[in-house]
């Protein structure tokens, strides 16, 4: 099966791109080709002194002419991987689907519940795989507390709190090209994983949203909704304070600051989740500042969401839930090939129900969701219903 992925920025060097080389590597995918438009961010991914070091020998085809010409030129059911801003998505999904490939697509899948809703039906239509990427459903400590949770350890959920605040160094990368305030916000960017999360867990659905936002600029005076807070009420009253911005200090440990902390219960006894999503139990304290965007010499990696080890070369191999989640979408694509209309239709609607899997079916909440807050964020944080999902 070959690859084409649109967009080779910073999610493309940081989770997408190793674990499409390592697929490559274990003979599950074939070809790689990576188109963007712009030249420096070719460059810059072909040159990625940790990719050259991983993936010797490994190669991406680089491709600067627009993503339809590069979907066009695919052969059918092929796996497009769509990493360009998330208010680009749904057009270059429909294209892909339109040429009869399956999709892999970071997330937000797209701003708007109806454009998910033309999604899945293209997608159902023709018979082919559409993956939302939330790799945090991939972080095993997701996956037992959704069993848990499933198997009634917890009870009900009540009140929960999240958050995920990326660095202040993000300011001064692309971003201030595409994130301005009419283009998305703190909680439409990475918000939206905690809900889903929530979701995923709990099976509850998102009803009503409000989303407070601080304007801010950027470097080049690009304005941008940079902090939120942000309240989901679920359907059984339950709420999630969310709170997400681009603004933790460059100088703190680890890439980011995030977590999850739920309360819960039965009618004789309340439960609790905490996840610290951050602090992974690693402290590092080096000599050398390592280099890259946002290192720092006191350091709290995470082995959980995405790190290279050397397992005896050649290279290293990826590890954590970031590979493991495209992984598994790939490996899902790849079981459709040689399958019919009607049996990748069965499969497709299995894998819907099953829920493990993001797909427009089963997730388009989150679009639903994406939909109120823009509205609320605009209207200083005005409640609004979140549209049947
Ligand atoms: N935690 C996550 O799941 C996660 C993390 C980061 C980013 N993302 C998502 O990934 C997407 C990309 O984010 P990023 O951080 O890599 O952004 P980025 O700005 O670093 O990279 C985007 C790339 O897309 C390219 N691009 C833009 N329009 C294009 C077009 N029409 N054709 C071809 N290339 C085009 C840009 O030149 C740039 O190289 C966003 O939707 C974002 O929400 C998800």
């Amino acid at each position: 099966m070959r690859v084409a992925m649109i967009g080779g920025g910073m999610i493309a060097h940081d989770q997408l791109l190793p674990s499409l080389y390592q697929l490559q590597r274990l003979g599950r995918l074939g070809e790689i080709e990576v188109c963007d438009q712009k030249r420096e961010s070719l460059e810059a991914l072909a040159e990625a002194p940790v990719l050259l070091r991983a993936f010797p020998g490994q190669k991406f085809m680089p491709r600067l002419e627009p993503y339809e010409e590069v979907i066009a030129s695919l052969p059918p059911r092929q796996l497009v991987v769509t990493a360009i801003p998330d208010h680009l998505h749904c057009e270059a999904i429909l294209c892909a689907l339109r040429h009869d490939q399956h999709v892999l697509t970071v997330k937000p899948l797209v701003l708007k519940l109806e454009h998910a809703r033309l999604i899945e039906r293209e997608a159902r239509d023709r018979g082919l795989l559409v993956g939302v990427e939330y790799h945090k459903r991939f972080d095993d400590r997701s996956l037992l507390a959704r069993r848990r949770y499933q198997e009634g350890f917890f009870g009900e959920f009540r009140l929960g709190t999240a958050c995920l605040l990326e660095k202040w160094y993000y300011r001064h990368s692309n971003f201030q090209n595409w994130f301005s305030c009419e283009a998305t916000d703190a909680f439409t960017y990475i918000g939206c994983h905690y809900v889903d999360l929530v979701a995923f867990i709990t099976g509850l659905r998102p009803v009503e949203v409000s989303v407070y936002g601080i304007r801010d600029r950027f470097p080049n005076g690009v304005e941008g909704w940079l902090w939120t807070d942000a309240r989901v009420i679920w359907s059984n009253g339950a709420c999630l304070n969310v709170q997400n911005a681009i603004g933790f200090p460059d100088a703190a440990p680890g890439t980011n600051t995030q977590g999850l902390t739920m309360y819960c219960s039965t009618a004789e006894r309340g439960a609790w989740i905490r996840h610290d999503d951050q602090y992974r139990g690693i402290q590092y304290s080096y000599v050398k500042n390592p280099g890259g965007a946002g290192s720092t010499l006191y350091a709290e990696p995470s082995t959980d969401y995405f790190q290279y080890v050397d397992l005896g070369g050649p290279g290293l191999v990826p590890v954590g839930y970031g590979y493991r989640s495209v992984a598994y979408i790939a490996e899902r694509a790849l079981e459709l090939e040689g399958l019919g209309l009607e049996e990748r239709r069965a499969k497709l609607a299995e894998w819907d129900r099953g829920g493990v899997m993001a797909t427009p079916a089963n997730s388009s909440y989150n679009e639903a969701v994406i939909e109120a807050a823009r509205l609320s964020i605009a209207e200083g944080g005005r409640p609004i219903a979140v549209s049947e999902a």
